[in-house]
Formats: C-alpha cells, sequence, structure tokens
C-alpha cells in the first residue's frame, strides 16, 4: 500500500516522461478511431496522467485506494486551480454507477499490484460493463520479463539531493510475486527520516492477460511494447488495448 512513499513518488519518478506517456495515449485512442470525450482512470495515483487529460479537456474521474496518492493529486490540481474529480476505491471492489464511458485507463503497473488473476478478471468484467459499445480499453503493466529479470532478486539503491533509497526485490517463480522491500531515508533539517513500505507486484504473461481480456469478451486486442506500436518479447511495458 502506498502510505508515506506517496508524498515523494512523484519525485522519484522524475525521469518518467509522462507528457510523451500522454501523448502515446492519445495516439492510441486517434488509431482506433474512437471519439473519447469521458474517460475513467483505474489507480491514478498522484495524478501524472490524470491532471494532463484533465487540461486538454478530457472529463475524467480518477480512482486509487490510497488516500495519500490521492491527496496528492487534490493538492497538485487545486494549485492549478483545476477541478479534478477523485474516488477512493479499491478498484477490485468498484461501487458506482457510471456506464457508458468512452475510455477507461489504467497506467504505470496499476494492474502488476492485483494479485490474483480472479480479481483481475473481475476488474475486466466490471470495465466491460461500464464502457460504451466500441469503447476503449487502454492499460500497461511492467512485463512479466521486467519483474523476473530487470527487478526481481536484485537490491538498487539512489541517493538523492534528499532523499536515498534501498529498494530489495525477492522474486517468487512459484507463485510470480515480486516482493519489494522500499526503505527511504528523506531529509527534515540536519536529520533524516527513515520509512520502510513492502510492496508486492505479480508478474502477468501476455498470454495470460489476453485470455482474461477474452474471457470479459472485449474485441480488437492489441499488444505494443515500450510506448511504440510493435510488441517484443523482452520488453519492459506492455501496453494492451482492447475494445468493447
Ligand atoms: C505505480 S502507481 C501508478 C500511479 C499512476 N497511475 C501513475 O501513472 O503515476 C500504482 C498505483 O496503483 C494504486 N493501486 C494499487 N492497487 C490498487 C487497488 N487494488 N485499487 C486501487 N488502486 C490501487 C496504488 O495506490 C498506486 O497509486
Amino acid at each position: 500500500m502506498y502510505l508515506d512513499f506517496s508524498y515523494i513518488y512523484d519525485e522519484l519518478m522524475d525521469d518518467v516522461d509522462y507528457k510523451s506517456w500522454v501523448m502515446y495515449i492519445e495516439e492510441i485512442i486517434k488509431k482506433n478511431k474512437v471519439e473519447v470525450k469521458n474517460i475513467l482512470e483505474l489507480a491514478c495515483g498522484t495524478g501524472n496522467i490524470t491532471i494532463p487529460l484533465l487540461k486538454k479537456g478530457y472529463d475524467i474521474l480518477g480512482i486509487d485506494m490510497s488516500t495519500s496518492m490521492l491527496s496528492v493529486a487534490k493538492k497538485k490540481a487545486k494549485d492549478m486551480d483545476l477541478d479534478l474529480v477523485l474516488l477512493n476505491q479499491d478498484i477490485v471492489e468498484l461501487d458506482f454507477e457510471v456506464y457508458n464511458l468512452d475510455c477507461v485507463l489504467c497506467c504505470c503497473d496499476g494492474f502488476n499490484y492485483i494479485l490474483e488473476e480472479e480479481d483481475l478478471l473481475k476488474i475486466f468484467n466490471d470495465v466491460y460493463s461500464k464502457l460504451k459499445k466500441d469503447g476503449i480499453f487502454i492499460f500497461d503493466i511492467s512485463s512479466y520479463y521486467k519483474l523476473k529479470n530487470t527487478l526481481g532478486n536484485n537490491t538498487f539503491y539512489e541517493e538523492r539531493e534528499k532523499i536515498d533509497y534501498i529498494w530489495e526485490n525477492y522474486f517468487d517463480e512459484e507463485d510470480n510475486i515480486l516482493q519489494m522491500n522500499l526503505n527511504f531515508f528523506v531529509q527534515e533539517g540536519e536529520l533524516y527520516k527513515k520509512f520502510s513500505e513492502e510492496h508486492l507486484q505479480r508478474a502477468y504473461k501476455k498470454d495470460e492477460i489476453i485470455n482474461l481480456l477474452e474471457k470479459s469478451k472485449f474485441s480488437d486486442i492489441n499488444i505494443y511494447s515500450d510506448f511504440t506500436f510493435e510488441y517484443a518479447k523482452d520488453s519492459q511495458r506492455v501496453f494492451f488495448v482492447a475494445k468493447k
């Protein structure tokens, strides 16, 4: 669960090009010839995708289970004088009556946090029921390859100006779960405050996801790697696009 990490998340993600990410999403929408005015974004976090889309004029609702991530999003929007609509819910237990949506998004690992296949299937079924006919579902996950080989059983350490962290990872090949032990040291005056969080992510193979999408009756399924329009086996991030 994202707790204190939420307040330094944006700083640690400063190498992520969210501007290009949003442009890529818009390219996917254009390529699929769907008219998109409203968007539901699952696991929206601190709003790094939500806020730019709101600024572009989309009617967007962001959902996340972490109140601290949402509070960061809300503050950023308030500072920009934007009216950002957010809901604090677990995406496995979506509980609101909004249907006929043009587009549903889930960006940057949201579904890797769903550890059980049956829960992911439940989400896909809910998304299907909330989309309009021909509506588009776009999401990405960190690939199986990335969780197992790039992150798995590796320790990362970074010393930044005001934040240091040690990030230890253990990959369990039996249940395909990556356990990430995050230890942060954040400078406060002359001292450093230490806090730790454990995050678990599930590594899904491309075909497992396709199978679940098909079970939920999605069609026109396309898979792309690393912000391209092609699929490569050893890619780090895999994008899935499907239509109702
Ligand atoms: C890596 S962050 C990505 C945030 C945002 N999408 C972005 O692109 O920066 C993953 C997010 O998923 C959220 N999350 C994980 N499991 C969730 C669940 N079951 N329901 C709702 N949100 C969840 C976390 O709280 C966190 O904000």
